[in-house]
């Protein structure tokens, strides 16, 4: 039987206009309370992020960020894979985590507004502690320049791949690695596509799934999602 109109919606407070979890409604409101101060990420962002990655936990491959900084996002994936990982998990799948670690490399700026040097203030050693103490065992840290960084992978199978480099080259250098090594059902997020201050990293996405099945599910949040086909 329908509610009668006036009495209270389940959850109103979060109702803001719409259902809006990453609010604090839920599991994932203690997950992203620890990682915030970490991330450059928002909450809806990140909810985004922490619902794609509930689902591809339940597939086969390696996971992959690209774009790290100070591992907030990371640790996020770290956390779904503590709580999420499903009876079929490869012993062998790790979280793989590209970054200089030492900032932005150089920026075309025809086609970016990033410099170079740009989140300098990172540390591979902080990032692989804090992932330690969420999930031990389950970080390889590949530090360095994208794609440089991608050599001797070649044969890895990715189920998830979040994709936060900001910059044109960089995303072009991330989906010719990654997209065709990507497990059928799996995601590539990418978190900057809509930003006005990444105006390089959506058309290195546009062109580079001009010519493939996939369309990029474009979203509020200013991140784009791409389904990989069977
Ligand atoms: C916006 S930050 C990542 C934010 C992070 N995901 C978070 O949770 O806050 C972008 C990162 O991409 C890295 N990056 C961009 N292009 C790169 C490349 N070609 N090789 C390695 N790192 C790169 C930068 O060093 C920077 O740390």
């Amino acid at each position: 039987m329908a509610a009668p109109v006036g009495s209270p919606i389940p959850d109103q407070e979060f109702y803001q206009p719409v259902f809006s979890p990453w609010l604090g409604y839920g599991a994932f409101t203690a997950v992203f309370d620890e990682v915030r101060p970490f991330t450059l990420v928002s909450a809806d962002r990140c909810h985004v992020l922490y619902s794609l990655a509930i689902q591809a936990a339940g597939l086969t491959g390696q996971w992959y960020e690209c774009g790290v900084y100070r591992g907030g996002t990371a640790m996020l994936l770290a956390h779904v894979l503590r709580t999420h990982q499903w009876e079929a998990w490869d012993a062998d799948t790790r979280l793989h985590l590209f970054d200089t670690f030492e900032g932005m490399p150089e920026t075309d700026p025809r086609e970016d507004r990033h410099s170079k040097g740009d989140f300098a203030d990172s540390s591979a050693d902080l990032v692989r502690r804090r992932l330690d103490a969420i999930n031990p065992g389950l970080v390889d840290i590949h530090k360095g320049l994208i794609p440089e960084t991608f050599a001797g992978l070649e044969a890895h199978r990715i189920a998830f791949a979040h994709i936060d480099v900001d910059i044109y080259r960089s995303v072009v250098d991330c989906c010719a690695f990654v997209y065709p090594r990507m497990t059928p059902g799996g995601f590539m997020v990418f978190d900057d596509y809509g930003f006005p201050t990444c105006p390089g990293a959506r058309k290195a996405v546009d062109a580079f799934f001009a010519d493939k099945p996939e369309n990029p599910l474009v979203l509020p949040t200013g991140q784009a999602v791409v389904f990989k086909t069977p």
